[in-house]
């Protein structure tokens, strides 16, 4: 089938390469010449396990294209795909303007039958906005008979394994109201279902509600569970059996149970303002929702709290190791990341911070700016070496087994403040290292640490 993608962001970017992937015919349509340029020579605009090989393949083999003319997008693919930024407006809701500009574009352009697809995710009601868009535009060049469909398919990516997450999809949500594009969607997602019936077809307002309250559930869990981890502490239990305790209830499962330091990125704290914001535009106030976002602001200064109650609220003259800038592993990316409050928080109150990460450096230098004290270490003990305590905000691998012994000698003070739970209490207090987890109990280091590399 012939598709065009317009918006070659994440989600836009990794659609197309996938559906080439199974042998469609996909030019991607993108406004920025600098990024189709790069494209065009083989250099991906984010970092994504498996993109890269994906996009070079079938690019080289004809079946994947970028251009930034969107009349030759319009006229290229019979499904129109709109997977262009829903950046959250001023009052947390979702601005639509680029995904209407793709509408217009679409209904200025069109000749022949198209089937428009919604990826982006965007609030309800949106479908109709965007029928109605190409219907005017399509009025004004007096072809209003040309016919089209506009169905909503939201995605359902993680960031980190979006390639693995579009191959192998738990399920396919598609919103639409007539057979025809039904029949279309059908035919497009059947490689992707040959095992069972991934497809779930509904009206086009569900479709577009799903993925908000897919996303709006998955974050209020995190939140319910990092309350539940402060409670822990206080009561003198331990989250991480309590988690396994209540994962273990079939109702419940074993996913998505992990406290942390508050989650980021750019999904879950834009969906669940754009939610809020859409529940209170028709007067129905979303109380747990509310309270998920509150919640979630508050674990963010969750580690800088434990840091000012272990070391004074004025951190002049001292020195902390951050490990992870990204939202979480596997990603570039530190849009709303908990690393972007640790930081500037440290540096607010006079600390100096040595920070690491392994995918993440460049772009949290482009969202932090110069910050006074603030440097990147080029490997994670490096970090470490004269500072007075580690800080963990990001479960990547390479932190998870480090050279314990040696971590509690570099580091001036043995302090390991840990937002991600990743070590074994202890353990910790073998090798000397005061520990401070997340809804669990502090442990200080023994009085004589095991050598473990002896
Ligand atoms: C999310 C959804 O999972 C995906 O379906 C949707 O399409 C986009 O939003 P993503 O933002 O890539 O994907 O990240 P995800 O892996 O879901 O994690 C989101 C945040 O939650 C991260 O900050 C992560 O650290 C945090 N998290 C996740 C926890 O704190 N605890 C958990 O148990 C799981």
């Amino acid at each position: 089938m012939k598709l065009t993608i317009v918006g070659t962001g994440y989600v836009g970017l990794v659609t197309g390469a996938c559906f080439a992937e199974m042998g469609n015919d996909v030019l991607c349509v993108d406004l920025d010449p600098g990024k189709i340029e790069r494209l065009r020579q083989g250099e991906l605009p984010i970092f994504e396990p498996g993109l890269k090989e994906i996009v070079l393949r079938n690019a080289a083999e004809g079946r994947l294209h970028f251009t930034t003319d969107i009349q030759e997008g319009v006229r290229f693919g019979t499904m129109q795909f709109i997977a262009v930024g829903t950046p959250p407006g001023e009052d947390g809701s979702a601005d639509m303007q680029h995904v209407l500009t793709a509408a217009r574009a679409i209904g200025r352009h069109m000749s022949d039958y198209k089937l428009v697809i919604d990826k982006s995710t965007v609030p309800v009601g949106t479908a109709d906005a965007v029928q109605a868009e190409i219907a005017k535009a399509l009025a004004e060049r007096g072809m209003s008979k040309v016919p089209f469909s506009v169905v909503s398919n939201p995605e359902f990516l993680k960031e980190g394994a979006a390639v693995e997450d579009f191959m192998r999809p738990d399920r396919i949500i598609v919103g639409v109201d007539d057979d025809r594009a039904a029949l279309l969607m059908r035919a497009l997602y059947a490689p992707f279902q040959r095992q069972r019936d991934k497809l779930v077809l509904m009206d086009v307002r569900s479709a577009e509600l799903t993925k908000y309250a897919a996303n709006a559930m998955l974050a209020t869990r995190i939140s319910f569970m990092n309350e539940m981890a402060l409670l822990a502490e206080k009561l003198g239990a331990d989250i991480e059996q309590v988690r396994r305790g209540i994962g273990s209830d079939a109702r419940i499962g074993p996913q998505f149970l992990y406290p942390g330091c508050g989650y980021g990125g750019s999904c879950f704290p834009k969906d669940v303002k754009a939610l809020l914001s859409s529940a209170a535009g028709v007067g129905e106030p979303l109380h747990v929702l509310q309270a998920v976002e509150r919640a979630n602001d508050r674990q963010k200064h969750v580690l800088v709290d434990r840091v000012v109650n272990r070391f004074g609220a004025d951190l002049s003259g001292m020195r902390f190791a951050v490990w992870g800038l990204a939202f979480k592993p596997e990603t570039d990316d530190v849009r709303e990341a908990p690393s972007l409050v640790v930081v500037r928080e440290l540096a607010a109150r006079g600390a100096r911070i040595v920070a690491h990460d392994p995918e993440a450096m460049d772009r949290a230098r482009e969202a932090l700016g110069e910050l006074p004290g603030l440097e990147y270490a080029p490997s994670p003990m490096a970090a470490l070496e004269g500072s007075d305590a580690l800080i963990v905000v990001t479960e990547w691998k390479v932190y998870r087994v480090p050279d314990f012994t040696r971590m509690a000698t570099v580091l001036r003070q043995p302090v390991v403040i840990d937002g991600r739970n990743l070590y074994e209490p202890a353990m910790m207090r073998e090798c000397g290292l005061e520990y401070h987890p997340l809804g669990r109990p502090a442990v200080a280091g023994a009085p004589a640490p095991l050598a473990l590399a002896a």
